[in-house]
């Protein structure tokens, strides 16, 4: 598989595997427990039909959606993702050189692997820093005006991950952070020596966002699981989020709201967007899909709060259909991360690119210059769907 080869999200996934060791690969790849939900993820879309209307009069598509102050042009975002330099050596900055060409948001991860103060400097792209409730107060708020600092423009708030999921293909390849080499690992890696020596003779893995603070948090050889498992507050409640709402005082996401009562309790505690998402199946396994979910919350809170669809979305389609059933936008994680892995910031750049384009055909397909024409007329759940 080669880069000009890959016209989806599949094709950038089989550059990935060919360009990864094993152990990283699958850590991108993999879900929690039999992975039930990663796949349902991706189903959910492909159970509802889009109905078009034709001889629309569709001429110039306008994809412009409103996402946490922002402009976006258009209803896809990356979401947060963690260790991204460990895919790739380009890394978050790919990442955000793409937002910036195509004038969407980007999310960077607590455990990401660019600095809040280098990713705040190197672009004027609509950021979002995902950041999670520590044991460590301090840590926290450190983190929150660390992103005033560097302007971010809003902070979403993963309320998911408590505790590490069970993903047992890491237990299997011995998925380590930062990759350690172990007898059964040490073959793959051979197997993939340009993945290899960059990982070996670029800059050293860090996880520049926290490894200031704890004793342990600057022990990046401890695994990212045991950072999840050691440093974050189990028993957040609701007033820990109002809180954090209050006191970043900017727009604000919850990241990871998946029951009806959630998305209530949300607009409650002041948030300015949910993002309904079981974090890409990689938590809780047996997890209703986002799309499954999305009506339900629609007819609960829209209007209310904007409603960010965030898992499974591999396709062009998947995005228009979230939007007709009423989302104010989508995010996603693989549809990227296997594009970086596979050919850093060139594949990342191919992979928005033609998601782009997918959305734009299919609006002109479905008769809708807009986003805002979309709508649930559009949509036809299949028979057993
Ligand atoms: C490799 C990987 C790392 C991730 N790291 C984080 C993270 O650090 N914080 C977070 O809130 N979500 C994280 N996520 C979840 C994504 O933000 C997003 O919810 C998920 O990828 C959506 O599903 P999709 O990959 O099917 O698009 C990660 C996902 C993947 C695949």
């Amino acid at each position: 598989m080669r880069l000009k080869n890959c016209y989806k999200t599949a094709d950038f996934r089989a550059l990935a595997k060919q360009r990864l060791p094993s152990a990283i690969f699958h850590y991108i790849d993999g879900g929690a427990d039999d992975e039930v939900t990663l796949h349902r993820n991706t189903e959910a879309f492909n159970a509802v039909n889009l109905i078009p209307n034709v001889l629309a009069g569709v001429d110039k598509i306008d994809l412009t959606t409103h996402v946490l102050g922002r402009e976006l042009a258009m209803p896809l975002f990356f979401s947060p993702t963690a260790m991204q330099r460990l895919f790739h050596h380009d890394g978050e900055t790919a990442v955000a050189a793409a937002a910036e060409k195509f004038g969407t948001m980007f999310g960077v991860s607590t455990i990401g692997t660019r600095s809040i103060e280098e990713l705040g400097a190197i672009t004027d792209a609509p950021k979002l820093f995902q950041i999670y409730i520590h044991n460590d107060t301090a840590l926290t708020n450190d983190l929150m005006a660390r992103c005033k600092e560097a302007k971010f423009d809003a902070l979403a708030l993963t309320v998911d991950t408590i505790v590490a999921g069970n993903r047992e293909r890491d237990y299997l390849t011995g998925m380590t952070t930062p990759p350690s080499l172990t007898p059964s690992s040490l073959l793959s890696f051979a197997m993939h020596p340009e993945w290899t020596i960059n990982y070996l003779l670029r800059e050293k893995f860090d996880l520049p966002n926290v490894s200031r603070y704890t004793a342990t948090g600057s022990k990046v050889e401890s695994s990212v699981i045991d950072y999840i498992n050691t440093q974050m507050k189990r028993s957040i409640d609701w007033d820990d989020a109002a809180k954090m709402i209050e006191e970043w005082g900017g727009p604000f996401a919850i990241k990871g709201i998946m029951s009806v009562d959630d998305a209530k309790r949300s607009v409650e505690a002041g948030a300015s967007a949910i993002m309904i998402s079981n974090h890409g199946g990689r938590q809780l396994d047996g997890a209703r899909a986002p799309f499954d979910q999305l009506q339900a919350i629609v007819d609960a809170v829209g209007g209310q709060i904007e409603i960010i669809v965030d898992g499974g979305i591999r396709r062009g389609t998947h995005v228009l259909k979230a939007l007709a059933m009423g989302a104010t936008a989508c995010s996603g994680g693989r549809m990227y991360l296997y594009a970086l892995a596979g050919a850093g910031a060139a594949g990342v750049e191919r992979a928005m690119g033609l998601l782009r384009t997918e959305m734009e055909r299919d609006m002109l397909l479905m008769g809708c210059e807009n986003i805002s024409m979309l709508n649930r007329s559009m949509l036809a759940r299949l028979p057993g769907g």
